[in-house]
């Protein structure tokens, strides 16, 4: 089985955790940037990005490498936003074929929210569940050793290791 992460992270908690998972399953690394960039201000970060998640925006990604035909499993990392996963992602699921590929998700937030963007997500994608799931609350700025084992245990999952 060969993965990849694609993953947007707007201040690194996204980015910590799909680093921690590519390490362990020796998966791919796909960090998804829209051209114009969501603010990090305190409170433009939750106007914009909140709006634009709530909007169901599809943004205009920068150019990236993918090719679907390397990957037999595609992990997707987002941060909540409002209860929903990030537009960058839908704008990529949006824009490429993903038939035939097994899923997998994980989840940053800082509350609540999670189970509603992987729902959100699996309507974008067209099936009924995940093959793994993960939520992790800010790992890399709120730092908790019971993440590391939340990490292996995602990655102990039966759908990476056909
Ligand atoms: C626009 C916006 C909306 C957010 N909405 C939620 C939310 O609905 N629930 C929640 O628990 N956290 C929410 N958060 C917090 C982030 O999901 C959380 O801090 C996450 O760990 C950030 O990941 P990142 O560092 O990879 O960007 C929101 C943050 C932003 C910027």
């Amino acid at each position: 089985m060969k993965s990849i992460i694609v993953y947007y992270s707007l201040e690194g908690n996204t980015e910590y955790t799909a680093k921690e998972i590519a390490a362990k399953l020796d998966a791919d690394l796909l960090r998804l940037e829209p051209v114009k960039a969501y603010p990090t201000g305190k409170v433009s970060k939750f106007v914009w990005g909140g709006k634009s998640a709530m909007m169901a925006e599809t943004p205009q990604l920068k150019p990236y490498q993918f090719d679907a035909a390397a990957y037999d499993c595609i992990i997707f990392g987002f941060p909540v936003w409002a209860s929903n996963i990030v537009p960058p992602l839908r704008t990529f699921i949006r824009s490429e074929n993903l038939k035939g590929k097994t899923f997998a998700a994980f989840a940053c937030q800082t509350a609540d929210g999670a189970g509603k963007a992987f729902a959100k997500l699996r309507t974008e994608l067209g099936i009924d569940s995940l093959a793994a799931e993960l939520i992790l609350l800010d790992p890399k700025s709120k730092p908790n050793a019971a993440n590391a084992q939340k990490i292996t245990a995602f990655c102990d999952s039966p759908c990476f290791h056909k």
